[in-house]
């Protein structure tokens, strides 16, 4: 295996998930691709990856935005991290802010 990691900070490196996948092996293709998308399968479930520098699921967002009161883009990277990093999930975060604020007017 080889990992190739290009920035002027060092990556995040999640040992004990490293740890775990060197000691059991995925056994279903939803696991290997959890694994190779660099999500622990131990973890429970967030929803699609919207934010994948920090592997942020739709499920923490729509979270955040509903039940601790985030409103804002910069509100959600401060309580999870998501688009402080390279920026490309912002338009996500955007759509999910104006979503989850509209359903949550509605009902
Ligand atoms: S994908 Fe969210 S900051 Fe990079």
């Amino acid at each position: 295996m080889l990992g190739f990691w290009s920035s002027k900070t060092l990556p995040e490196i999640d040992v004990a998930l490293i740890s775990r996948a060197f000691a059991e092996a995925p056994q279903t293709l939803t696991e290997r691709h959890t694994l190779l998308g660099g999500r622990d399968m131990a973890r429970p479930a967030t929803g699609k990856i919207v934010c994948s520098c920090f592997s942020i699921g739709e499920k923490n967002i729509t979270e955040a935005i509903e039940k601790q009161g985030c409103s804002t883009v910069a509100e959600l990277g401060c309580r999870l991290k998501c688009g402080t990093n390279c920026g490309s999930c912002i338009p996500e975060l955007k759509a999910l802010l104006a979503c989850t604020v509209r359903q949550t007017t509605i009902s």
